[in-house]
């Protein structure tokens, strides 16, 4: 790679997204010359999985020479960040390519350094990177990835170029759908885990505890994630609902009912959604579908006098 087009990264926040986004960089090439923090300990750790030996907390330890700053704290410390950073006068500006990977803030919250000439973006990597887990085990999950962008054309094509340096690929988000973007990747990450959480409480419910539980279902699990993203939700539904299986989906609630309560409610969101979903795949008559309605409102109704009474 030719000098010119090395990024020279400043990565900061040391937590899992820059500690992974600093190791991708280097391992493609690029290089981190600083890693900045809010704790000593913390910057030194990242900087160790990265490979960067400059770290620390104070913004004057970025080298002039940077051409790429990732801003990697918590969404609410970005505009302090920011602020801070555009009073730093060694680095020069124009030269410089700021982003933040905040889900919640689009390229609005980098405006002072867009005024000091940088170009900017925001760069919202659409992966999970669990704060309990450490970022090795991470790192290969965040190659491929897609990173949810805005910015003016200048900052979306320097996105095109980091994104491709970290082996991913950009969606441009419109600012006024940021917030929508951002809650449709909690329902594709935390309502999902959620959602298999739910099965992990049924399946100690059944007995099987612990790891089990997961392993178990895993090759139910996989292959409807396989399905449906090799097709569609419509194409690859199947099951009771789609079926128009009434008195099973009865059956169902009756067991649910008797062994775990407390899920009613959780069941009856998902089977009313599952029969949204059946219904745009054609797949239940006008009768299934009233005869599913009504169960559905019997339950709801016990849910609704349960909630009034607790
Ligand atoms: N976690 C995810 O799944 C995920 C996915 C996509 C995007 N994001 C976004 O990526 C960003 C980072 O998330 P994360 O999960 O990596 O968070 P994290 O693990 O909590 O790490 C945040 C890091 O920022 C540092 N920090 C906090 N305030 C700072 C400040 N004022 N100056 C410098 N450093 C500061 C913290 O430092 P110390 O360790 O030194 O205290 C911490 O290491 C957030 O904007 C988040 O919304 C997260």
């Amino acid at each position: 790679m030719k000098a010119q087009q090395r990024f020279r990264a400043a990565i900061i926040g040391s937590g899992k997204v820059g500690s992974v986004l600093g190791r991708l960089l280097v391992e493609s090439g690029h290089q981190v010359l600083a890693v900045i923090s809010r704790t000593p300990a913390s910057a030194r750790k990242a900087g160790r999985f990265i490979g960067c030996r400059n770290t620390g907390v104070r913004l004057d330890a970025i080298p002039s020479s940077v051409n790429l700053v990732i801003i990697a704290t918590p969404h609410d410390a970005i505009s302090s960040v920011v602020e801070a950073l555009a009073a730093v006068d060694h680095v020069r500006w124009r030269s410089v390519v700021v982003c933040h990977a905040s889900g919640m803030h689009t390229d609005a919250v980098l405006a002072p350094l867009r005024k000091q000439a940088a170009v900017t973006f925001s760069f919202h990597p659409l992966q999970t990177f669990p704060r309990d887990f450490a970022p090795q085990e991470i790192v290969d999950r965040a190659r491929g990835i897609y990173y949810g962008v805005d910015g003016t054309a200048r900052g979306i094509a320097r996105a095109r170029r980091l994104a491709k340096a970290l082996k991913g690929h950009v969606v441009e988000i419109p600012p006024s759908m940021r917030e929508f973007y951002h809650a449709s990747c909690v329902v594709a990450s935390n309502h999902l885990t959620t959602l298999l959480w739910v099965v992990e409480k049924m399946s100690a419910a059944l007995g099987f505890g612990g790891r089990k539980s997961m392993q178990m279902f895993q090759p139910i699990i996989d292959a409807t994630l396989h399905n449906v993203c090799m097709t569609s939700p419509t194409r690859a539904l199947s099951g009771p609902v789609a079926r128009g299986g009434v008195e099973t989906v009865a059956s169902h609630f009756e067991a649910v009912e008797r062994v775990l309560p407390d899920l009613i409610p959780y069941f009856l969101c998902m089977t009313e959604e599952t029969m949204r979903l059946a219904n745009a795949k054609g797949s239940l008559t006008e009768a299934r579908a009233s005869a599913l309605a009504s169960l559905l409102a019997s339950y709801r109704g016990l849910s609704q006098r349960r909630k009034e009474k607790s």
